[in-house]
């Protein structure tokens, strides 16, 4: 099987790990330190705080952003179920858009449900690697005055305009499971450039004057991510050199991934339109690539979430499959998985 998603590591991870068995130092150490400063460089924000996952980090930042009983927040309908249930974890009221050509949050459904409902928070997920409006959702947050938590899980390294995706809104948050383009086993943080946000985080992660969990990560996966992250501008680089080659081949056959004027995909899943998905799918499997289907469902259904109406991931919903796209693709899998394709939609 020719897996959809595969971390590697290498003989540097490996010496990490074993310099902190030695170490003895093995939580609270120079590499959670090494890892959340380099983070925060990397993405050009003043902040970013390691946590044990990215659902932790989305129900953190909206506690962060004091969403309590009763608070609203948009949630795109397209996305992974962590999104929706981190609202519900903090007790606010999740509202469901749907989600435009880039498989992100509709700008103009947005400004409805924000006339409409009030919210306190929107949530954009830069859903599969691509920029979700983070220009036009800014904008908005000017005019009607709620915060903005970037679900930057997929999007490690994707760009609009060259700010990275977690450096646009009050608070990103970021997952590093092992599936993700920047990988630790677990783990996720949360990035704000705001001394302000980053204070009202800290009370949720510092145990002090205010209940706060632990959410800790060990040195073992700071010192994963702290290496992975050296190499994620290369590795997404691949990753974009295999879409474009899937692009070419696949542009008259089915819908390829766009993405957003002036902003860079950080493929984290390639995600194709067919209307005979299914049986493509199946033939896919059977001739061994791990093609699969991001998301079966829509938010709303999960827990019966109020929402706008949602044609567009309606019909998305039923046609969208991901193929492999990960950076230890060698060439001739590439070509195999085109041929593929294009034999299993003709
Ligand atoms: C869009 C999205 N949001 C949130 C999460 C939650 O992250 P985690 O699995 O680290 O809790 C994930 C991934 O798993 C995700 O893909």
């Amino acid at each position: 099987m020719i897996n959809i998603v595969e971390p590697v590591f290498s003989q540097e991870e490996k010496e990490a790990l074993v310099e902190i068995i030695e170490s003895h130092q093995i939580t609270r150490g120079k590499w959670t330190r090494r890892f959340n400063e380099e983070f925060a460089r990397y993405l050009g924000v003043k902040y970013a705080f390691s946590v044990c996952s990215g659902t932790v980090a989305l129900f953190i930042a909206l506690k962060a952003l004091g969403v309590d009983k009763g608070d609203k927040v948009l949630v795109p309908a397209m996305s992974f179920m962590a999104t929706i249930d981190a609202v519900y974890l903090a007790c606010g009221e999740p509202v469901v858009v749907d989600v435009d050509e880039y498989y992100t949050m509709d700008l103009n459904q947005v400004e409805d449900a924000v006339k409409r409902f009030s919210p306190k928070v929107v949530m954009p997920v830069h859903l599969y690697g691509g920029m979700a409006d983070m220009e036009g959702i800014m904008q908005l947050s000017d005019r009607y005055g709620f915060y903005v938590v970037e679900d930057a899980a997929q999007s490690h390294g994707a760009s609009l305009k060259g700010r990275k995706s977690g450096a646009w809104g009050h608070i990103g948050a970021f997952s590093f499971y092992a599936s993700k383009n920047l990988p630790m086993g677990e783990g996720g943080a949360l990035t704000t450039d705001d001394e302000s946000m980053a204070q009202r985080i800290r009370k949720w992660i510092d145990f002090g004057d205010h209940p706060a969990f632990n959410v800790r990560i060990t040195e073992f996966q700071a010192a994963i991510g702290s290496i992975q992250l050296k190499h994620l501008e290369d590795r997404n680089e691949r990753r974009r050199e295999i879409a474009a080659r899937y692009n070419e081949a696949f542009g008259d056959i089915a819908i390829v991934p766009r993405k957003r004027e002036s902003s860079e995909h950080a493929f984290h899943l390639y995600t194709l339109r067919h209307p005979k998905r299914d049986a493509i799918l199946e033939r896919l499997r059977e001739r061994g690539i791990d093609a699969r289907v991001y998301y079966p469902y829509l938010l709303q259904e999960l827990r019966g979430a109020q929402h706008l109406p949602t044609p567009t991931a309606e019909k998305f919903r039923k046609e969208v499959f991901s193929i492999p796209v990960h950076p230890y693709l060698s060439e001739a899998q590439v070509d195999f998985i085109i041929k593929e394709v294009i034999s299993a939609s003709a």
